[in-house]
Order: structure tokens, then sequence, then C-alpha cells
């Protein structure tokens, strides 16, 4: 009776994507989700991306390299990975004997989407003196097709280990690929992809704010577009921007990223202003729709029922963890 009850709940949360139970309004979700990292071993994982209320729960905070790094090393039975789907593979990748969870198995990442691995193999067989370079956000399929992993803070060291006349492919993401060209001198061949949240900023309306702001540094993640890069007095990681407005002297900064950053730049710096990009559509907000699936409601009953569950093919699995592995490698050995 139990198995069955138990497979019936698995089957609704692979329809679902999240386990859809009514919570009591009055339990505290915090004190629970504490509760339950101590009674499972379990480590809560979350990037500058997730709500604020996940932020704050989370054991660790940090972009894509720190993340991979922290799942690499972690001693807890369960991972508990508060961000989007490529994320928690990559912590399962390194991680084959724990548990590794999501709060919504749906949270996906419409830049990882843009690269289908059947395209890519097609497009890689005709390069064959390319070496494949792939930015993190990819999915497993496309991991094991390429030679090795990068991440928005490691892209330029380890894009500058292959020879200078080493042709490249890099996937998926042009916005990133274009900008690692241009500091590198490279030439690579850029997939055709994008991430949706990156590419919405608006030239006009940052122009207009930098008119109004004339104090304000504007900051930009490398996977906005060319125009906005061109115009940024910093580019980075997610953890690169945090950074370097705890240690630049400036109070105002317009943010062209993900607004869940500001919550991490406001807590280092609550004397300082932080202004989010103003995006090129009507609704004033910069909001990744993947990210902010996962809730804490989803959180708790993630932990509690441990599920939906990360899983995936041996095989696929062995192949995508080489290019990681070289990842975590290079970017150890240059203190990243
Ligand atoms: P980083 O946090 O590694 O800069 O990546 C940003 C991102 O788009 C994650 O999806
Ligand atoms: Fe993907 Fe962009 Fe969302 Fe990051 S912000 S998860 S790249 S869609």
């Amino acid at each position: 009776m139990l198995i069955q009850a138990l497979d019936t709940a698995i089957q609704n949360v692979e329809k679902a994507g999240f386990l859809d139970i009514e919570l009591d309004p009055t339990l505290d979700l915090f004190a629970e989700i504490e509760k339950l990292k101590k009674e499972k071993n379990a480590v809560l994982l979350a990037h500058y991306y997730q709500e604020p209320d996940i932020q704050d729960v989370a054991d660790y905070i940090g972009d894509s390299l720190g993340l991979a790094q922290q799942a690499e090393k972690t001693t807890a039975d369960m991972i508990v990975f508060a961000g989007v789907h490529f994320m928690a593979e990559t912590a399962k990748i390194l991680n084959p004997e724990k548990k590794v969870v999501i709060p919504d198995l749906k949270a996906g990442c419409s830049l990882s989407d843009s690269c289908p691995p059947p395209l890519f193999k097609k497009f890689k067989e005709q390069h064959p003196d390319h070496v494949v370079v792939s930015y993190i956000n990819c999915s497993a399929g496309i991991k094991a097709l390429s030679d090795v992993i990068v991440t928005s803070s490691n892209a330029r060291v380890i894009v500058e280990s292959f020879p200078k006349d080493q042709p490249i492919i890099f996937a998926p993401d042009k916005n990133l690929g274009a900008y690692i060209n241009k500091v590198t001198g490279r030439n690579m061949l850029l997939w055709n992809g994008a991430c949706m949240v990156h590419e919405i900023f608006s030239l006009e309306k940052i122009t207009k704010l930098k008119v109004r702001h004339p104090e304000a540094k504007l900051i930009a993640h490398p996977e906005c577009e060319e125009p906005i890069l061109r115009i940024a007095d910093y580019i980075g990681s997610t953890t690169g921007l945090l950074k370097y407005t705890q240690t630049d002297s400036s109070q105002e900064y317009i943010v062209a990223t993900e607004t869940g950053i500001l919550h991490q730049m406001m807590k280092a710096s609550p004397e300082k202003t932080f202004i989010p990009a103003p995006p090129n559509n009507s609704c004033a907000c910069n909001d990744c729709p993947h990210m902010k699936l996962n809730t804490l409601e989803k959180l708790y009953l993630c932990m509690k029922y441990e599920l939906p569950e990360i899983s995936m093919d041996e095989e696929l699995r062995l192949a995508a963890r080489k290019p990681i592995e070289r990842m975590l490698e290079i970017s150890a050995k240059a203190g990243l």
C-alpha cells in the first residue's frame, strides 16, 4: 500500500514538476527547513537569482562556478539545489551516490534550451578540427559533447589555456562567446543561443537612466548583448558583480542582470543604491521565470519528501563529468 502511494506521489511530481500539497500558513518554513537540514544531513545550495527568502535560508549562495565547487566538495547526504535544472544536474554528475533534489523540476533555462544535443552534434561534426568549449548553462547531453565546460567567471582563463591557433566552438551563449572573443582576441565559432533575461535590456532606457544618474556605474553580466557591454563600467559573473559593488567606491549602480542578485548587494552595502537596468518591455522586471519557479513552500516540500529528484543515465553522466572535471581543475590551478 505504502509503496503504491509513493509510486503515485512520484508520478504526480513527474507530471507537475513539484509537490503540490497545501501547507498550513502558520508553519514557520524557515525553522522547518533548518530542522530538515539537520535531520537529513542536507546542504542547501542556492543561486543569487533565487528569491530573497530562499537565499536567506541557504547554506551557500553563489554563482555557477561557486555552486559547482561546493557540490563537488560537500559531505552532506542530500544536496538540495535551489537553482535551475542544469545546475542541479551538474551537482548530480559530480555526486552520483548522493540524492540531489530541486524544488521545481521544471525550472529550466532558455539558454540551455537553445542548444538541443542532436543539432549541436551535427554542427560539431561539420567542424572536426575544433575543440568544444561549452558554457555550463547547457544540458548534460551538450556537456557530453564538450571538451571543457566554462562559467562566466572562468571562461576567459579556460579559453586562454588553449593555444592561440586552436580552432574553438563556443556554445551555447553567443553573447558570452562574443565577449570572450573580444577580450582574448580569439575567433571562436559561436552557437546562436542566448538568455531571454539578459537579451531584454534596453540600451535607450539605460542611456536615459545614466543621464538622470550621472554618478551611477553600469555593471553587467556577460550574457548581455554587446551594445550594453560596450557601455558597462564593469562586466562579471554574479559573484564578480557582487564583489565589485563591495570594493568599488561608487554609491550608485545600474545592474544589468537578473534582479535576484540585488538582495545580496543591498545586504552587503546597505548605504548604496542599486537600480535594476530597465528592460525593453512594458513590465519593469528582469526576473528569470525559470529561477523564480522555485518558492520557499516548494523548497520545504522537496526537502521533506526528497522529491523531485535528479536522476540520469550513467553513461551520459560519465561523459558529461569529464569536461566539468577539466573546468574544476583549470579553475583550481588559476586560484578561482
Ligand atoms: P553566474 O551566476 O555563473 O554568473 O551565471 C548567471 C546565470 O545566468 C545563471 O543562470
Ligand atoms: Fe537561463 Fe537566463 Fe534564467 Fe540564467 S537567467 S537560468 S541563463 S534563462
